[in-house]
Order: C-alpha cells, then structure tokens, then sequence
C-alpha cells in the first residue's frame, strides 16, 4: 500500500517513491510530503486536495470517505479504559507525570504485547541502550519486532524511523529531543512544540500511532505537557503519591473517547500491574475508631469507586487559620466548612482545618460532598463515624442534601465491599434500591446527617 504512494519535497519539488526524513536531492530536512499523485486516485481519495501544490480545496461533508476507526489493545485493560477501548491507530498520545512516577516504565512494559502484532520503535533521550536492556530484562519485554534508539536529534530520528518502518513509536522524553534548525535548546517551549509537531505530521501521513512521554515539573525550567495539550490527540497523566506503590492514570483530553475513566496500578518489582479492584487499594490500612475519617464513593467513568476523606480540625493559635486540601477542591472544601458553621452550628473559624483524600486520589465529584463534611463534623466533636458506613450526597449552600446520579451502580459497590450502612439524600428516595445488609440513612440536610452519624452536637 505504502509503494504505491508518492511524495514530493515541499522545497525543490524533488518526487521520490518513499517517505524520507530528508531530501535526497536538495538535501532539506522534514520537507517530503505526501502527494495526492495520480489526479484519478487522488480525486477520489481525498477530494480537498486537487493538486500537490495548490491549497486545499474545502469539500462537502458527503464527499468524504468514511473513515473507519481502528483500536488495537495495549496489553493492559487500565490503559485501554483511560484511551477510551484500546489506542486509535494513527493517534498521538502524550504520557504525562512527575519524574520517576513510572512513565518509561508503563511504556517499555507495554511494548512487549504491542511488538507480537506490529513493528514498535522506542526511541529514548534520556536512558542509553544498556540502561534500556537492563529496564526490558528486568520487566521481562522481549520481542523480535521491537527496536530501541537512544538519540535525541530529530533529524536523525526521522531517518531511523524512515528506514526502520514502525507502527508503533514511543518517545521518552519530548524534552529531551532537539531540531537542528531551531536555536532554542532541548526543553525550551519552541523545541518541544516543534518536535511534537514533527511527530503529528508523522502519525497523520504515516499512520503511525505515536506515544511521547512529557515531564510534568514544577518550576516551570522545561516547558511541560501543559504546553502541548492542545496539539495531541490524547494526554494522560500518570499520578501517584510518592510514599506508595499506587499509580493513577487519567485522562485529561481524548480525541476519542470520555476523559473520566481512571486507570489504577500497583508499581511492583517487576514493573507495573493493573489493580483490579481500585476501591479495596484505596481503602487499605483504615484507622479503626479514629474520629475525622469518612468513607465517600464515587463515579470514575462507568466505575463507582470508594474512597476514604480525612479531615483534621484543630483549635488555630494563627490570626487567620490554616487550611489545606489535597486531592480535593480546595474553594469547595472553604464552601463546606462555611456551610457546617452556618447550618451545622461547628464554630470552625477559629479552628485550623486540613483535609486530604487517600491514596493519591483527585475527588472532583459533588456527591463526595456529604462524606467530606461529616469527617470535619467528626474531627471537630472527637466523635469517630462508624467504621462500616459510607456517605453520598451533594451539599448545597443551604446546608440541603441533594440527589446524585448512579446511585444503584454505587450502592451495589458499597454493599459489595461489604459496608453495612449508607448516608444518601432523601431526594433520591423515589428510586432507591435495596441491599440485603445494607442500612440506608436517609436525610434531608447536613444537620440531620450529623446527628444520625455522630449523635447530639
Ligand atoms: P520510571 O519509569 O523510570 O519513571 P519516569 O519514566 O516516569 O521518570 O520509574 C522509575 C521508578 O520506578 C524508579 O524509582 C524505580 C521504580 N521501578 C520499580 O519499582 N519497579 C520496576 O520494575 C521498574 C522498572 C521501576
Ligand atoms: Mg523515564
């Protein structure tokens, strides 16, 4: 299929039978293009392009082909939830997350299965052939259909890739590859656009799918995957708390699908597996009887998950108390305090108040609302909730419970992790499904939650 196809140099308008990084008569780099070549094809293939040279002619909807979408598997389910069903073939996808989080690692890992079915170049600035050997062995990737560069000119990565013909080409790091013909050095925004750019071009003519890993910094010294969010087709982030073994892959944009699915690893000796059941990882090593602990669940995609909010509320010596969030919004945990000290009656003013979510979590749905506001309830009074009850429930400004969506699809989560009572708001009662074991607390209001979970103020 590919012999047939022509290109041109965009610079000398040299024809050459095959794609090349650089122009075999004028000698330019990244200047061959594909061409529409024989007119009678060419009008039929693609119809916005009428001659190579000319600008692109608009067409109408129906004078397109349809073009069919093809997914392939990765080798890990987690991966293939978060891409929305597996990688779209010609896709870019940008891998984002703290160095040393396990980027190259997920990568390099899933290699191994996509090498059985396709050519796979994993070209990497930062690690030489040796370091790379020594990663492959240790997470056993073997393959004949694998090829590892270490090299960061672009230049000459074009090359390799023209001549070794992959399907597959990861990049480990966008900030480490450099172009020739720009002055700014690897990792400035111009380099790590342009290279992008370059790599664009190349999954959209070539329908290589293209996977590039971007280091998400804090000081803002090499320019991050934040930069190039708008280019990709895809970009994930690979999150985790550095005193555990749990990776949390997300997506925060997909051509191709939702960007609410989670993807939830363990980081083990021999690389990284997938965590079967997210809600059970989240909830290891619960304090027992401790007050300022609440367990919420919530919808991650199609997946309810659990997880366990934390509050601490302590008496301020400061003029203006402290507060903290981590893993949850921050002006949304502000929203409740306020509201538990108006409609919950807890002078929380003066107190400093920390919250924090469990296991590296991001909890940005309202229904964690009602289990954040009975940790701080219960950090306040020194009163613990019970163990075995979980809360679900958006908190509105008047101190209201109000309805959440997908409550069956999380109660049977609840009750299939064996919790024995659940807060939910009253509004929800008229579809409210029954779970042998399982209580349901319903209330109206936060007011009424406290006193159900923690007794009389
Ligand atoms: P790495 O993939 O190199 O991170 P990144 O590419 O995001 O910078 O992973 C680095 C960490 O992972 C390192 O601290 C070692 C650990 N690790 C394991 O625990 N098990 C493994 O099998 C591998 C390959 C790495
Ligand atoms: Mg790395």
């Amino acid at each position: 299929m590919k012999a047939r196809t022509l290109f041109y140099c965009t610079q000398c308008g040299n024809e050459t039978p095959k794609w090349a990084g650089k122009c075999p008569a004028c000698g330019a780099w990244n200047t061959i293009v594909e061409q529409p070549a024989a007119k009678s094809r060419g009008s039929q293939n693609s119809p916005g392009r009428s001659r190579s040279a000319g600008p692109a002619r608009a067409c109408q909807l129906s004078e397109i082909d349809r073009v069919e979408e093809i997914r392939f598997s990765t080798g890990l389910r987690e991966l293939d939830r978060v891409l929305g069903g597996g990688a779209v073939k010609g896709s870019l996808v940008l891998v984002g997350g703290a160095p040393g989080i396990g980027k190259s690692t997920l990568l390099l890992q899933i290699c191994s299965v996509l090498c059985t079915a396709s050519k796979v170049l994993y070209v990497s600035g930062e690690e030489s052939l040796g370091q790379l050997k020594l990663r492959a062995q240790r997470l056993q990737v073997t393959g004949e259909s694998l090829y590892l560069l270490s090299e960061t000119n672009m230049e000459d990565i074009l090359e390799t890739i023209y001549e070794t013909g992959p399907d597959i080409l990861m990049v480990d790091s966008i900030q480490t590859l450099y172009q020739s013909s720009l002055d700014s050095p690897p990792g400035s925004i111009g380099q790590v656009k342009g290279c992008t750019l370059t790599l664009m071009d190349l999954a959209k003519r070539q329908g290589i799918t293209v996977f590039i890993i971007g280091h998400v910094n804090k000081d803002g010294a090499i320019a991050g995957p934040k930069v190039l969010e708008h280019m990709v087709d895809c970009v994930l982030y690979f999150e985790g708390d550095a005193h555990n073994s749990y990776r949390i892959l997300r997506a925060a944009k997909n051509r191709f699908g939702a960007t609410n699915e989670i993807g939830v690893f363990e980081m083990q000796n021999r690389g990284l597996s997938e965590v079967e059941n997210p809600s059970k990882m989240l909830l290891e090593g619960r304090p027992e009887g401790a007050s300022g602990t609440c367990v919420t669940c919530v919808m991650e995609g199609v997946r309810p998950v659990l997880a366990e909010i934390q509050a601490l509320i302590a008496p301020s010596s400061a003029s203006s108390p402290r507060r903290t969030s981590n893993g949850f919004d921050f002006n949304r945990a502000v929203m409740l305090m306020a509201v538990l000290e108006k409609r919950g009656g807890m002078r929380l003013s003066g107190c400093d108040a920390f919250m924090n979510i469990i296991g590296g979590l991001t909890l940005d749905e309202p229904a964690a609302d009602l289990a954040a506001v009975l940790a701080l309830a219960s950090s306040y009074v020194d009163r613990p909730v019970p163990g075995d009850l979980v809360a679900i429930g958006e908190v509105g400004l008047t101190g209201e419970l109000r309805a959440v969506n997908h409550l069956e699809q999380r109660l049977s989560e609840v009750h299939r992790l064996g919790f024995g009572k659940c807060v939910v708001p009253k509004r929800n009662s008229g579809k409210m499904p029954h779970y042998d074991g399982l209580d349901l607390i319903q209330v109206n209001n936060i007011g009424e939650a406290v006193r159900a979970v923690l007794g009389k103020a």
